[in-house]
């Protein structure tokens, strides 16, 4: 690992079981990144419940108490600031942040997404991936710009898709590689073995065993 552990905030909104995969893999010693604080603007999401449990410092910032989203952000920015946060991921946050929240993260802020971008962006993707009758699905992990699901891809998993699958048991395949991907991708992010360049992103296929791609098995 090279320099200090990259310090990550993730916002979450609900179940939280991204995050869980997050907070398990980086407590490797040599996991190059550390999660310093859980924000969650639904104090009632579960997923904050498990990481206070785990001793990860948690914060519920209910965005119902805030007059518009600009106060909203603006006591997250400083949050994040006084936390020292170098990244911020995104694990299942259901808030919409400003376009100006989101540049000031440029670079800086992952999401993972329960489909193979650029299909399907935004809500329900299983139903509209049966829907459409693809045979293979996935998740994305990619870097948030202000446009919805846009930002460049780091990291893709494929998923198959079966003639019996409900969007449930869909869903439940996907989810299981999302827990695989999104510590797998921040890992190679952290360290540095990702690069950017423009839209795009470029990678070694197989650093230290990690890989921006992969397709589990069902
Ligand atoms: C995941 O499917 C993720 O891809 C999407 O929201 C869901 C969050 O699930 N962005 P969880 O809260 O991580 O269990």
């Amino acid at each position: 690992m090279n320099g200090p552990k990259k310090r990550i905030a993730i916002l979450i909104s609900g179940r939280g079981s991204n995050m869980k995969s997050l907070i398990e893999a980086a407590r490797r010693p040599d996991f190059p990144a550390e999660i310093a604080v859980v924000i969650s603007n639904r104090p009632e999401a579960a997923g904050i419940a498990w990481a206070k449990d785990q001793g990860i410092p948690t914060l519920a910032m209910d965005h119902k108490h805030y007059s518009d989203r600009a106060h909203f952000e603006s006591q997250l920015q400083s949050i994040l600031s006084a936390s020292r946060i170098d990244l911020v991921c995104l694990a299942g946050f259901m808030r919409m942040l400003t376009p100006a929240f989101v540049e000031s993260w440029r670079g800086r802020m992952l999401n993972i997404h329960p489909s193979l971008l650029p299909a399907f962006k935004g809500l329900d993707t299983h139903e509209r991936a049966l829907a459409a009758g693809v045979k293979f699905t996935g998740c994305t992990v990619h870097l948030v710009t202000p446009e919805m699901d846009e930002g460049p891809i780091l990291g893709q998993a494929v998923v198959p898709v079966l003639t019996s699958d409900s969007p449930d048991s869909l869903a439940a395949r996907v989810l299981a590689a999302e827990h695989r991907l999104y510590p797998g991708i921040l890992e190679l992010f952290a360290a540095g073995l990702i690069t950017i360049n423009g839209h795009k992103s470029s990678s070694a296929s197989d650093v230290n065993g990690l890989s921006p791609q992969f397709s589990p098995q069902v």
